[in-house]
């Protein structure tokens, strides 16, 4: 069988990297979690605002410098429909790390202090951890974790009992856990954390590119994602923020664009989303995202996460085959993303990863940039595969094999 859901038959040859064999054998890419592939729409998108309307933007009073402006801020419309926002308050950074910094810094410098608590998760990504770290740190406060269960998932009542103690000024969760898979109950928690008088960020990196999602329904102050996971180009993230708090809170960083008057002593800012993008913008990034948006919008998120969730239950009925497999993360697909890590007994993830690039199979090995879950989970390391909508049945085959190969290489 060719593709799991004939919804996006063909899409997979939108991918000009996917035809590429690797060792004389074609390429299965299952690290769509570290970064996606992109489609011809998006490189060609990128190469046209290259080869015939390239200028800078916001400052052009020529014909070509409007074009460049017309396409990146149509860019950002396109961008902030479809994530349900609008777009004065759609920013846009270099990557979800970046777009959690903004909010670590700008708003938490000015709003956290000694004795205040930041509560996040033992599930989170290394981007949403260490920047509250450093604020925490730096303002005498209290970074609050938290735990993940033995399979995976967040417990709203504890989730409540650390609220009730009344110190947490902002919580701070990953919709779709980029090691686990698990996809949190962003509206419920968001909704908790709100009525206990706590800001809210979701940190969207996995879950925009293969979940329907819209930012108002999940109704966080501040949701964080990232392009190169969403079919985009890599230098291109993306903060929805609330507007009174974005208004509120300073500048992150300085220097042209982000101001409206400078004079030799101070400055004033320039409006919303302005204010918060310093310096030249990514712009032919800023075009490939919103062609890697109209390409999810034409392939139709609720038809990519039908396939997503197909894979995933068939990598997770098939990898179980093999003797010593241990997989990580809630087991029923629907709670789950398209990622799927695991674990093979007496063989090491790095010797399975390397092993799998023998037979062209892309996987990830290491801990995911989230080495406080992975200690959580007393390891120090998982392979990981990831799909996309581009991923096959004969995809997660060729995986199956792969492993296979690796146990006996092994001698097991
Ligand atoms: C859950 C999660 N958050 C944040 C990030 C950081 O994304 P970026 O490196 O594009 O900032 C990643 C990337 O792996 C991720 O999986």
């Amino acid at each position: 069988m060719a593709v799991a859901t004939t919804a996006l038959t063909g899409l997979r040859a939108d991918f000009p990297v996917l035809e590429r064999r690797v060792n004389g054998k074609p390429l299965v890419y299952l690290d769509s979690a570290a970064t996606s592939q992109k489609p011809t729409a998006v490189i060609e998108a990128m190469s046209d605002f290259y080869r015939h309307s390239n200028a800078n933007v916001h400052r052009g009073v020529y014909a070509l410098g409007r074009e460049a402006t017309e396409q990146f801020e149509g860019a950002r419309e396109r961008v902030a429909a479809f994530a349900g926002w609008e777009a004065a308050t759609t920013i846009f950074t270099r990557n979800a790390t970046e777009a959690l910094n903004l909010v670590a810094y700008a708003w938490g410098r000015q709003n956290v202090g000694a004795g205040d608590e930041i509560l996040i998760t033992e599930m989170e990504h290394h981007s949403n951890i260490v920047p509250w770290q450093l604020l925490c740190q730096e303002r005498g406060a209290r970074l609050r974790y938290l735990p993940v269960s033995d399979e995976g998932t967040l417990s709203l009542d504890e989730l409540d009992a650390v609220l009730a103690e009344g110190r947490v000024k902002l919580v701070s969760v990953v919709h779709v856990s980029n090691v686990l898979g698990t996809i949190n109950p962003v509206a419920e928690i968001v909704a908790r954390a709100r009525a206990a008088g706590a800001v809210t960020v979701v940190d969207g990196s996995q879950a925009v590119p293969q979940l329907p999602f819209d930012v108002s329904d999940v109704g966080a102050d501040f949701y964080a994602w990232t392009g190169h996971k969403a079919l985009g180009p890599t230098g291109i993230g993306v903060l929805h923020g609330r507007r009174e708090l974005l208004e509120s809170m300073p500048p992150f960083l300085a220097g042209g664009d982000m101001i409206s008057r400078v004079d030799f002593e101070s400055s004033t800012w320039n409006e919303l989303p302005w204010k918060f993008e310093a310096g030249t913008s990514a712009i032919a990034e800023g075009v490939g995202l919103g062609a890697a948006v109209d390409y999810l919008n034409e392939a139709g998120m609720e038809a990519i996460r039908a396939h997503e969730r197909e894979l995933t239950a068939y990598a997770l009925e098939r990898l179980p085959e093999i003797p010593g497999m241990h997989i990580f993360g809630p087991l029923d697909p629907g709670r789950r993303g398209g990622v799927v890590s695991f674990a093979l007994e007496g063989i090491h993830p790095h010797d399975i990863a390397e092993i799998c690039d023998r037979e062209a199979v892309c996987v990830r090995a290491g801990h995911h940039c989230a080495q406080p879950l992975m200690r959580r989970l007393g390891i120090a390391a998982t392979a990981r595969a990831s799909f996309q909508l581009y991923n096959t049945r004969a995809d997660v085959d060729r995986l199956v094999d792969a492993l296979h190969d690796a146990r006996s290489v092994f001698g097991l």
